[in-house]
């Protein structure tokens, strides 16, 4: 083994780990092997035991996902850490990439209009990430894999906010938190649970910005949210 792969494994913990086992499982390994159940176990589990600092820290250094190869930054997410309502998008774009924050590019104006509209202000009283933390290349959907891949961190974020109502915004926020492959004109108008937590599912203000006339429907959806809310406090 060369000595970069042997650091490689080392930071990664893999190391002695891999050693012992690859001389009893298979011989004829010359690929490094996917990390072992309970090395995925532990990287969940630590994820899901940090606290903000840590949180942060490791979504700046991931390399779980080959999303990490193409991204500028990490766009971690942006707003009140304790806020009762949190916005769950998609993934970064270029302009979010380049700042390493979210929603900042045309959605992103769009998306603080619509927020608007029912006295919500990006780092007042409303917490914005992505199901990805970093940007696919070309601005491709996140697969599946990518998806779970950065799932501790979402889950993590919503653990540490404990918001009132998340809104998931498009398609991909929406199949990824509900784990359904059900359409978001079908999702629409329901209050739904994330981690016990309801959740309103709209469109995307990228979709919005192509197909204007359906900027009704997320006001009917925005009110439907700020209406749960009511009810809960
Ligand atoms: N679209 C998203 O889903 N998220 C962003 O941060 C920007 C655009
Ligand atoms: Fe890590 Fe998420 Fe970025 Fe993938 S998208 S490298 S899992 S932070």
């Amino acid at each position: 083994m060369s000595t970069r792969r042997k650091d490689i494994l080392k930071e990664l913990e893999l190391i002695p780990l891999w050693c012992s086992r690859k001389k009893t499982q298979c011989s004829h390994f010359s690929e490094v092997p996917s990390p072992p159940i309970d090395v995925i176990k532990d990287r969940r589990s630590q994820i899901l035991h940090s606290d903000w600092v840590h949180l942060k820290t490791s979504v700046t250094r991931c390399t779980a996902c080959s999303l990490s190869k193409a991204r500028t930054r990490t766009v971690f997410g942006v707003g009140d850490e304790n806020a009762d309502w949190l916005c769950v998008g998609e993934a970064p774009g270029g302009e979010e990439d380049a700042k390493g924050e979210p929603f900042v590019g045309p959605a992103g104006k769009l998306l603080d209009n619509m927020l608007e509209a029912i006295n919500l202000k990006r780092g007042k009283n409303i917490y914005i990430t992505n199901i990805v933390k970093c940007r696919p290349p070309d601005n491709r959907n996140p697969d599946p894999s990518e998806a779970q891949q950065c799932e501790p961190y979402l889950t993590r974020q919503i653990e540490l906010v404990k918001p009132k109502l998340i809104i998931a915004l498009g398609r991909i926020a929406a199949q990824n938190l509900l784990n359904t492959s059900s359409t978001i004109a079908s999702l629409r108008g329901t209050l739904h649970e994330y981690l016990g937590i309801p959740l309103v599912v709209t469109y995307h203000p990228a979709y919005l910005l192509r197909i204007q006339p359906d900027k009704a429907k997320v006001w009917e959806d925005l009110c439907f949210a700020r209406d749960a809310m009511q009810t809960m406090s």
